[in-house]
């Protein structure tokens, strides 16, 4: 699926350490999540493929990534910006974890067509001019909200975000509620949940006034 030998070897060591990740998680349980930083938390191979083919079929100029981590996402997006000629804006609070997404993509031979940005996603959203083609919504989920009404006003005609973990995990669920209606009460974006990974919320900006489909 990636188009150079470099990045297929960087995507499994990344799910190699996300399989370690699986394991060490199930059996801290609940504890787990006092120690998120150090878990890669990706999107997940299915929805690494979606956003790779959304990239190849739009073409788009800029794609936006909140939430870097580890960058396991980023390598999916890197790959296809790269075939199209786009640029990866990635935002990320903690500055370890994008250095380590850093390397990977370097090693990957991607790293030039990133854009990194190391800080609060909302205050680097609201600096940056867009607009935006494409977005991957995938920070901490109490952000989700601010996160849409900053990047709402610099979406292009028909951009897309994917917001991720719509369904699991459980804890996300009401964070999540509160995203979905936000997203539900803009007249121009249409919206659907897909079944994939832990929960895809797929919205395109389209012409206001347009029934919701
Ligand atoms: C679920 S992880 C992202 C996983 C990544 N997209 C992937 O698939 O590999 C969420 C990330 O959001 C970052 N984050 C949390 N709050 C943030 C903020 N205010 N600004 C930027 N990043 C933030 C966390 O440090 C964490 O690395």
């Amino acid at each position: 699926m990636f188009i150079t030998p470099e990045a297929q070897s960087i995507f499994a060591a990344y799910e190699a350490r996300a399989a370690a990740d699986e394991a060490r998680m199930r059996e801290l349980g609940p504890a787990g999540f006092a120690i998120r930083d150090e878990f890669l938390l990706p999107v997940g191979a299915e929805v690494g493929a979606l956003l790779h083919a959304l990239i190849m079929a739009k073409r788009p100029s800029r794609i936006l990534e909140l939430g870097t981590s580890y960058g396991y996402s980023t390598l999916f997006l890197a790959d296809a910006a790269k075939a199209v000629g786009a640029t990866v804006i990635t935002m990320e609070l903690a500055d370890y974890k994008q250095a380590y997404a850093r390397e990977q993509l370097e090693k990957a031979g991607l790293a030039d067509v990133v854009d990194w940005r190391c800080g609060d996603a909302v205050a680097m959203v609201n600096a940056d001019p867009g607009p935006f083609d494409l977005v991957l919504l995938d920070i901490w989920k109490e952000l989700y909200t601010p996160c849409l009404e900053a990047v709402y006003p610099k979406l292009s005609d028909e951009a897309i975000i994917a917001a991720d973990n719509m369904i699991y995990p459980e804890i996300a669920r009401e964070d999540v509620r509160i995203y979905r209606a936000a997203v539900r009460a803009k007249a121009d974006l249409q919206t659907m949940l897909l079944p994939i990974g832990s929960g895809i919320e797929l919205s395109v900006k389209w012409e206001a006034g347009n029934a919701k489909l």
